[in-house]
């Protein structure tokens, strides 16, 4: 399916590659000379958020392959450092994946990406620092295991957008690649409710938080595998499929993971009934996740302190299903504009990035010790 250099190629000419890191670094040393850790944890959460939404962005116009290679563009810094080698990909194939607009989506992804990173090792050393002046006064140790744990995931989340790019938009790498980006912003809002006097919830409340997390997790995977299997047309009206309830649908070749863009596992175009499978799958369950997310928002807003955060997530869990359902209007109407379907496909991604947020909060406090 791969070929090796696929997986390791790296491309970025010396001198460029200094001038990137050098910025980070410059970046990285100002942030932790002026942040204190709870403004960098939570500047660095409302950057992944940004970052999450715009990788739905570049996605959603096409633009994932507008830089062919990683981690520089056909080599360079910028795409203006490589304008001919575009111009001349966009001469052989004018409609194809390769223009200067396309390019620079794709780019600006990964600058704000590296700049997460660099915030990230700036956290780090901020932990680090804080660590030695509170043994030095003999105070209890700061934890250091999430912070190194979103390293981590960074770097992981890092490679996964190299293969995204490398392996062209291999469905499972994107998949995964949006999964991860959602890992991120998950530990990221965990950290920074651990930088602030969070009071905890009854405890009781555990495993309803604990549930709505894990089914709204499973809506956005059954989400990223519509969107990246372009498995939206498949079903183009509402509220039947194909004008039926049960459309005719093939499960098995539908959820198969180890396949490229487009194909089944034996290299045949994916049938319609396997992208209606993929697209039905996920608006049936968004029916479970709004029902049992309904009952958690009743069971929130009875619970005194817990209001606000009931009220929110109930708020998001409307507009993003009002979203949703307004992305297959969108395509199926002449009422809205083409150039609207993409905001708001954008904001569906938006909306769940943000209910993912909520319920983490949520959770936090659940669990945290009172
Ligand atoms: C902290 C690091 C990063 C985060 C949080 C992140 C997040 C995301 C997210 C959430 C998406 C949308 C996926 C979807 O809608 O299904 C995306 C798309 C994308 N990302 Fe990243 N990303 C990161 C780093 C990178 C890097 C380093 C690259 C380098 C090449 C990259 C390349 C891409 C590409 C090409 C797409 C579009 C995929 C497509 O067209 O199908 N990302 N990113
Ligand atoms: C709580 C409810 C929901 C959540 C959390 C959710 C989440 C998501 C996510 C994360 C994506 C992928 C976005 C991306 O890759 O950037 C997605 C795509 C999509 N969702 Fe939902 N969704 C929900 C409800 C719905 C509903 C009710 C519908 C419509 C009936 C719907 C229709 C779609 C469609 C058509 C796409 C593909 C968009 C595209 O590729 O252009 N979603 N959803």
């Amino acid at each position: 399916m791969t070929s090796p250099s696929a997986l390791w190629q790296f491309s970025l000419n010396y001198g460029h590659a200094l001038i990137w890191g050098g910025s980070l670094l410059f970046l990285m040393i100002m942030a932790v000379s002026f942040l204190t850790t709870r403004q960098l944890a939570l500047l660095t959460t409302v950057i992944t958020f940004g970052l999450v939404v715009l990788g739905a962005y570049v996605r959603l116009s096409d633009a994932g392959l507008g830089c062919p290679d990683w981690p520089g563009c056909y080599g360079a810094l910028s795409p203006e450092h490589a304008k001919s080698d575009i111009t001349a990909a966009q001469s052989l194939a004018p409609d194809g994946p390769v223009s200067l607009p396309k390019a620079w989506k794709e780019m600006v992804h990964r600058y704000t990406a590296s700049l997460v990173g660099a915030l990230i090792v700036a956290l780090l050393f901020r932990v680090l620092l804080n660590r030695r002046r509170l043994r030095d006064l003999g105070a209890p140790e700061c934890r250091i295991g999430l912070p190194l744990l979103l390293l981590g995931v960074v770097v992981l989340q890092g490679l996964f957008g190299k293969w995204t790019v490398t392996l062209k938009l291999y469905p499972a790498v994107v998949t995964g690649h949006l999964l991860g980006g959602l890992l991120l912003l998950f530990l990221l809002t965990l950290y920074t409710m651990s930088q602030f006097r969070v009071r905890a919830t009854t405890p009781t409340l555990r495993p309803a938080a604990l549930f709505a997390l894990l089914l709204v997790v499973t809506q956005i995977t059954l989400g990223g595998w519509v969107s990246t299997n372009h498995a939206a047309p498949a079903c183009g009206e509402l509220p039947l499929c194909q004008q039926q309830l049960l459309p005719p649908m093939e499960f098995a070749e539908a959820f198969q993971i180890n396949r490229a863009l487009g194909q089944n596992a034996s290299g045949q175009p994916l049938s319609l009934q396997a992208l209606t499978a993929i697209h039905w799958a996920h608006r049936m369950f968004a029916l479970v996740v709004f029902v049992f997310l309904c009952a958690t928002v009743l069971k929130l807003l009875r619970s005194p302190g817990l209001r606000l955060i009931g009220l929110g997530i109930g708020l998001v869990l409307l507009i993003q299903i009002t979203l949703g359902l307004t992305v297959v209007y969108a395509m199926s109407s002449s009422h809205l504009h083409l150039d609207w379907q993409l905001p708001i496909a954008a904001a569906h991604n938006a909306g769940a990035a943000l209910l993912l947020a909520l319920l983490t909060m949520l959770n936090y406090r659940a669990f945290a010790k009172a």
